[in-house]
């Protein structure tokens, strides 16, 4: 007897679609990407301040010293033992760059979000952050409900550091956790052991921050799916209010203190996607809402409430609430984001302390953006990350609207077309590719992939 039987057509798999689709694209965190600046003086930068302006600011001010370097981090730092020796100075520095900035400025800003990152903001002690926040607030009004965040090293943190942030007025902060196994931090130079973790959350809860978050970093040597969980079981114990799970950028070439990291230790593309999926499922029926492509937030958590509403921004700091607020950066790396200019400071903490003393502001690199077909595509590209939708003219998109198609023919988008207007919808299945259905946007991408990959 034959049997009759229908030409096998295997589907691929959800892992080998987003392996498919998985190339290096940026994180979109401005469009254009930071990597298409170019250098361009501080003059620039004065003009821009110079506009009159009743709009708050967002005011980002950068801390880059740590005590020692966990070697997969990409952020910009100065690893240094030198404590008090190396902030005083930096402080007067920064003082500096606020005077500048603020005497270009025809009159005085109001702030509606506050927010020190690094490096390690905790590095300054006490005193150095009062001053701090003094300075700061010598030149700016803060608005009644000030959105005032810090990125914090749990290891350095203590009580009475984490009643002293809250009484100096911010009310959200950030720590990384990265991978909570001791094996993991062993592997990466960052070693805090569980117990100060739950102490840390601890005092925060106490000293009432509204928001607390905590970083976490998929695809870590020797991370397991077995050990990720374990650290997945620790943040639903500690139940913060967001969580952003980064996905490791292995980047050896760049950043060479990931070089002591071997490239055969790192999880396999499979391994990474069954940890970011197993978390995706703890996180979601554990009352967290998947936002864009690597944050969570609790349900009712105001990130949740953006994304629901469709208000959700993304700007350097990465998702906010905070709408099309212009973004002034201080600090070197620091970046200031308006409407149509970026402008960034000067790398070398020297170069940046060079520029203060010769008097003017320190502007390295940056981009002034007025062409309105960057300005459409910039709007596009937001509308993914942020909207996890996009509507175009199809006859004017013709190639971005076939590359969807391909998206949408592996399931990572759904299309709609009335009268010549299309419209891509990201599927869940999409969420973990958001940053590549965005560069089809992006001409830059178009003719060279660059950036790191999901997996
Ligand atoms: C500027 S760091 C500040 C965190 C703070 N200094 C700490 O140590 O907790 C911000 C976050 O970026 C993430 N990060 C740094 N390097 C990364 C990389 N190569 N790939 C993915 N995420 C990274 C980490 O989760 C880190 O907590
Ligand atoms: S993760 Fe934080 S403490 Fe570690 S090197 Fe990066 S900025 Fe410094």
């Amino acid at each position: 007897m034959t049997s009759l039987s229908a030409p096998v057509t295997s589907k691929p798999s959800p892992i080998d679609l987003l392996l498919k689709h998985d190339k290096p694209v940026p994180r979109y965190t401005s469009y254009p990407t930071a990597a298409a600046f170019e250098p361009m003086g501080w003059q620039e930068m004065a003009d821009q301040l110079a506009r009159p302006s009743a709009h708050p600011l967002s005011l980002y001010v950068h801390v880059p010293f740590c005590r020692h370097a966990c070697w997969y981090c990409g952020c910009n730092r100065v690893t240094t033992q030198l404590g008090s020796k190396v902030v005083g100075p930096y402080l007067e520095a920064l003082t500096k760059e606020l005077e500048l900035v603020t005497a270009s400025m025809p009159q005085r800003r109001r702030l509606s979000q506050l927010h020190w990152g690094g490096g390690t903001p905790n590095y300054l002690n006490a005193a150095e952050q009062t001053l701090l926040w003094e300075t700061i607030s010598k030149h700016f009004d803060a608005d009644a409900d000030l959105e005032a965040s810090i990125e914090v090293n749990p290891e350095f943190v203590d009580r009475p550091q984490a009643f002293g942030l809250r009484q100096l007025g911010f009310n959200r902060i950030s720590f990384g956790i990265q991978d909570a196994d001791p094996t993991v931090q062993k592997a990466v130079n960052r070693v805090v052991p569980v117990d100060q973790l739950r102490r840390v959350m601890g005092w925060l809860r106490e000293a009432e921050f509204k928001s607390v978050n905590v970083d976490l970093i998929c695809g870590l040597p020797l991370q397991t799916p077995e050990r990720f969980r374990k650290t997945l079981d620790l943040v639903r114990e500690l139940r913060p209010d967001r969580i952003s799970l980064f996905s490791f950028a292995y980047l050896p070439e760049q950043l060479p203190l990931q070089r002591k990291i071997a490239a055969d230790d790192l999880p396999s593309p499979r391994e990474r996607l069954a940890m970011l999926e197993e978390a995706n499922q703890l996180l979601t029926a554990n009352g967290y809402e998947a936002i864009g492509m690597d944050h969570y937030a609790q349900v009712g958590e105001s990130l949740a409430i953006a994304a629901r509403q469709g208000s959700l921004h993304r700007n350097f700091q990465g998702y906010t609430t905070g709408g099309e607020l212009e973004l002034l950066g201080v600090g070197p790396t620091a970046i200031s984001q308006f409407t149509h200019l970026f402008a960034q400071n000067q790398r070398d903490l020297k170069a940046y302390y060079r520029c203060l003393e010769m008097g003017h502001l320190p502007t390295e690199r940056g981009l002034m953006v007025r062409d309105p077909d960057v300005l459409e595509r910039r709007s596009l590209i937001q509308a993914v990350m942020c909207r996890f939708k996009v509507e175009v003219e199809i006859a004017r998109f013709q190639e971005e609207w076939e590359d969807l198609k391909s998206l949408a023919a592996d399931g990572l988008v759904t299309l709609d077309e009335h009268q010549g207007q299309g419209s891509a919808r990201v599927t869940t299945e999409g969420r973990w590719l958001l940053r590549t259905i965005a560069a089809v946007f992006d001409p830059q991408q178009r003719q060279r992939a660059s950036g790191s990959r999901l997996l």
